[in-house]
């Protein structure tokens, strides 16, 4: 595997590399809070556990990324993007906007976590197809991975959505 020259990308794709690394960083971290926002606020105990378990693999991730950026030679570095604060604020007028303890809430709170988590999707399948390009074969894997359990968390997310709380809301 090819690794980055010590401390100075030597591509332009390499620079948007680490760009892209640093804001997905920041956008894992952020999750973190959101996550536990959003749970707190949650009623529905199934929908409570998707979020639970999306918490612990989102601590993973961010452990994940750590090691792609010593793979790469650089020291983990966060940014946070303007898009990743406008959905944590779409999720903060979500929970405003609805009353507690109803199915109408935790339906809102479904919409603002799978826009985090298709924010992650597309930012994973970026990066992935990007250290292919770079030969950073590690890398790619590792990103790999991530993507595929994000993958999943969103397919949760839109199972309880439609298994019942959507019904439920429907009703209020
Ligand atoms: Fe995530």
């Amino acid at each position: 595997m090819k690794t980055m020259s010590q401390n100075k990308p030597d591509s332009r794709l390499e620079e948007l590399f680490l760009d892209e690394l640093r804001a997905l960083y920041g956008a894992e971290q952020h999750q973190l809070n959101v996550l536990l926002l959003l749970k707190k606020a949650a009623s529905s105990q199934k929908l409570k556990n998707v979020l639970a378990s999306h918490l612990d693999e989102t601590r993973e991730h961010i452990a994940r990324l750590e090691i792609v950026f010593g793979k790469i030679g650089y020291a983990a570095e966060a940014r946070v993007s303007e898009t990743v604060l406008g959905i944590t604020r779409a999720a903060e007028d979500i929970i405003a906007g609805t009353e507690r303890a109803t199915a109408t809430r935790d339906a809102g709170i479904i919409v603002a976590a799978q826009q985090l988590e298709h924010y992650e999707i597309t930012r994973y399948g970026s990066l992935a197809q990007h250290a292919r390009t770079l030969e950073y074969d590690e890398v790619e894997e590792v990103l790999e991975q991530s993507l595929f359990e994000e993958k999943e968390a969103d397919d949760l997310l839109t199972a309880v959505a439609e298994n019942y709380i959507n019904t439920e809301a429907r009703k209020e």
